[in-house]
């Protein structure tokens, strides 16, 4: 059977392996998928273990992803720009390295019936989580990207980086003075409990607020943003999937449903 992996330290807690078997059963495919819990520094050895076994490919996670960039002979685009690899195939006796975050996370937020082209879109944070969704997004085509991170300094370096006039670098200060469409949390504030400094004058009865990070609850920025009165909230329960969902069409040639595995996913943190 063709075996996949996901390499992440920790790993224990990955949705990734459930994921991946709900779509190998979905699409009739024979494979099978589980984690792998690597020491720092033994990815490289992890990777070709794998490949040794006969392994097809894997996924990678924190803190590994710059690592996977390095190891693999042939990079995509995105993964290129994002910086990271998050999908690993091997093939042809090569590793080639994509990146399907933020291919997940437009998917997410189309299937949610955001309207992405002509958009007026404010990402909050100037991180890897940032950068891995930029190229996706500027393929939809909006009207303009803010990046506002808590250190001005990061979010103008990514800007230089893409070199995109539809990119803007600003502080959390000035985001006040701009309007949105949509607001993207990609700061890893959520994952301390904390909220990003921002005005509550950019929410408003028509702003769409995403958060990349998900939890049985909502995430302190969407209950803040839903007390603001914004118009819908979206946590990164379905970008994980998404993200699955675009790296098993990369493995198996047929992009598999999304939603029936979010609602179980949904169940199943529900339950916890
Ligand atoms: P990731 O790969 O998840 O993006 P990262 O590269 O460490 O992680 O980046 C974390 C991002 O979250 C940064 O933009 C960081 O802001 P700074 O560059 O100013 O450090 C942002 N961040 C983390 N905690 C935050 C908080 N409490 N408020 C606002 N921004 C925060």
């Amino acid at each position: 059977m063709d075996q996949y992996r996901v390499f992440g330290n920790p790993i224990k807690q990955s949705r990734s392996p459930f994921i991946h078997q709900s779509f190998a059963r979905e699409t009739k495919q024979e494979l099978n998928y589980e984690i792998s819990h690597v020491e720092l520094g033994s990815f490289s050895e992890a990777v070709n273990n794998l490949i040794m076994q006969g392994g097809k490919g894997a996924n990678v996670t924190a803190p590994f992803k710059i690592h996977a960039l390095e190891i693999a002979d042939v990079l995509s685009e995105r993964a290129r720009l994002a910086g990271a690899v998050n999908t690993l195939t091997f093939a042809n006796g090569k590793i080639y390295g994509d990146n399907t975050d933020g291919e997940g996370l437009v998917q997410d937020l189309l299937r949610n019936r955001v309207s992405l082209k002509n958009s007026r879109i404010l990402i909050l944070g100037a991180g890897g989580a940032t950068k891995g969704v930029i190229l996706p997004l500027l393929a939809q085509q909006p009207k303009s990207i803010i990046i506002a991170n808590r250190t001005l300094s990061k979010a103008e370096l990514l800007c230089q980086q893409f070199d995109d006039t539809k990119l803007t670098a600003i502080g959390f200060k000035e985001t006040a003075n701009h309007t949105f469409d949509l607001i993207i949390n990609a700061t890893s504030a959520s994952l301390s409990g904390d909220l990003p400094a921002i005005s509550s004058l950019i929410i408003n009865n028509s702003v769409v607020c995403y958060d990349m990070v998900y939890s049985k609850s909502l995430t302190p920025f969407l209950s803040w943003a839903q007390q603001q009165g914004a118009n819908k909230v979206i946590d990164g329960l379905g970008m994980l999937v998404g993200q699955a969902a675009v790296s098993f069409d990369i493995w198996r040639g047929v992009l598999p449903a999304v939603e029936p595995v979010l609602i179980e996913l949904r169940k199943t943190l529900a339950a916890e």
